[in-house]
């Protein structure tokens, strides 16, 4: 639809969930802090196994699951890597959004991670790598990476960079 969005976007399939969790700690490997990544899909679409990746990627050392009282979590990580804040919106209530202090994690010091974004309706951050996650078949999932903002646009520019390599963009060769 819109050719302008197509360098802030880039296209996976993953094959297997362990896949998913790879390309999740393939992205954390390049975090710094300050990131918030939304991750948006139906049930079932991979969103906390992609989530697991990014909180192993980080050095978090206890299981990520999805927090079912609490809407988010935070974890710690490796020394001298960002803490990793998990969200998960599904049971996102009209009047939580206000209370639930999100925007709070949204540093420097922090990664968030937020399953279920789309439930943020007008109030998704406006800088963000948005991650939509898709059913293929049983083992597939396709999973679209839309960067919002210059520094999550660069990020997604480094990721690329590291799936791929140089001149993938079609510069080099
Ligand atoms: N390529 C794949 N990537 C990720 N998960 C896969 C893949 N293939 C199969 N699966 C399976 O799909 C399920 C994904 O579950 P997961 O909890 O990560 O989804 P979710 O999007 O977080 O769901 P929910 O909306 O309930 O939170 C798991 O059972 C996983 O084993
Ligand atoms: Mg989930």
């Amino acid at each position: 639809m819109s050719p302008v969005l197509d360098e802030r976007m880039l296209d996976f399939i993953s094959h297997s969930d362990a896949q998913t969790r790879r390309l999740g700690a393939r992205l954390a490997a390049l975090l710094r802090g300050g990131e918030v990544i939304c991750l948006e899909g139906e049930l079932g679409t991979g969103k906390t196994c992609f989530a697991q990746g990014i909180g192993k990627g980080l050095g978090v050392e206890e299981p990520v699951v999805s927090p079912s009282f609490t809407l988010i979590r935070e974890y710690a990580t490796a020394p001298s890597r960002p803490k990793f804040i998990h969200a998960d919106l599904y049971r996102l209530g009209e009047d939580d959004l206000p209370t639930l202090g999100l925007e709070e994690y949204m540093t420097a010091a922090c990664v968030v991670v937020i399953e279920w974004a789309d439930r943020m309706g007008a109030s998704t951050p406006e800088k963000r790598l948005e991650v939509r996650l898709r059913f293929v078949d049983d083992t597939k999932r396709g999973l679209t990476f839309v960067a919002y903002g210059e520094e999550h646009r660069r990020l997604l520019d480094a990721f690329r960079q590291s799936m791929f390599g140089a001149g993938e963009m079609g510069g080099e060769r």
